[in-house]
């Protein structure tokens, strides 16, 4: 049996991990903004989950939760960092105080939740990261710069910790979702505080074009919750897990093209070093 710490367990992929690891018998730390929208977890299953109080962009209620979690639990197996949401708009479109509010949820938080959650791990002699990236990190879209950014940078971030923490028997995963039938769309995705005509056709058309999609994503919540507890029980669990064809395939074209791109660049770039 797991004890699950989970971010933003209110609604999407937060919940539906939930959810799947109380069904299989696990203990979960379900978190989240406003506390009330978690409690039904604990109302259903006393025995097997709490519930927190959990903003990642005040790191004070992080500390307070792990703290409570880990004196509930006794342990934290799995830190679920799964809270975030979009920023849609060409950069130009985009405002100071929005930028800084998607890299100080998407990049600074998870990196807060890590940085707070391994001296648990470390005390217990082990533990398992799960961070919530995105395709836009794999190759990225006119429109989101600062989500896919934010989301590049939690997954280099993720790569760096898993190399510090492995002598402490710590895993880190990255989750790499593509578009999943979640409220990021609906709920959570914030426009750009201007509109430009100049980006009607690369933004725009990518706003528009998410907007459409919306209730129609390829990608199931609840069974990429089922894939993510096979992760969290393998023995070597991988650093990055693709979930969905439309991800999948984006992956295997982006390698593809870097590739292609190292060899065609190759003889400029191998002729920098100083002679031998
Ligand atoms: N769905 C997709 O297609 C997709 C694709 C790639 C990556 N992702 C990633 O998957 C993760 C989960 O998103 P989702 O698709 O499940 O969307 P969702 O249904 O909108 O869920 C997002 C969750 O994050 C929480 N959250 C937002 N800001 C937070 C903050 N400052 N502190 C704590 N919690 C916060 C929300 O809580 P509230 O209820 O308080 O708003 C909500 O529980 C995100 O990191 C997202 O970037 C999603």
């Amino acid at each position: 049996m797991k004890t699950w710490f989970i971010t933003g367990a209110s609604s999407g992929f937060g919940r539906a991990i939930a959810a799947a690891a109380i069904a299989q018998g696990d203990q979960v730390a379900a978190t989240a903004r406003e506390v009330a929208s978690v409690e039904h977890f604990v109302e259903d299953y006393p025995l097997q989950a709490r519930a927190y109080a959990l903003d990642v962009t005040r790191p004070e209620t992080i500390g307070a939760a792990l703290e409570q979690a880990r004196r509930d639990f006794g342990s934290i197996d799995v830190v679920v960092n799964n809270a975030g949401y979009g920023l849609i708009g060409a950069l130009e479109e985009c405002g100071e105080d929005q930028m800084l509010r998607q890299v100080e949820t998407n990049l600074m938080g998870p990196l807060r939740v890590m940085r707070a959650a391994l001296p648990i791990f470390r005390s217990q002699g082990g533990g398992h990261f799960i961070n919530l990236g995105a395709a836009a990190a794999i190759s990225n879209y006119a429109g989101f710069s600062v989500y896919g950014g934010a989301k590049a940078g939690l997954e280099l971030a993720s790569e760096a910790v898993a190399a510090e923490a492995a002598p402490f028997g710590v895993k880190v995963t990255v989750v790499i979702p593509g578009p999943f039938r979640t409220d990021f769309i609906g709920r959570g995705l914030e426009k750009g505080a201007e509109s430009r005509p100049e980006y009607a056709g690369t933004a725009g058309k990518f706003g528009a074009f998410l907007e459409k999609v919306d209730g129609k994503q390829p990608g199931d919540p609840a069974a990429a919750a089922r894939a993510i507890l096979k992760v969290a029980a393998a023995e070597r669990p991988p650093f990055r897990l693709v979930l969905g064809k439309y991800a999948y395939q984006k992956a295997r074209r982006q390698l593809d093209r870097a590739r292609a791109e190292l060899d065609a660049w190759e003889g400029v770039g191998l002729a920098t070093d100083f002679p031998a």
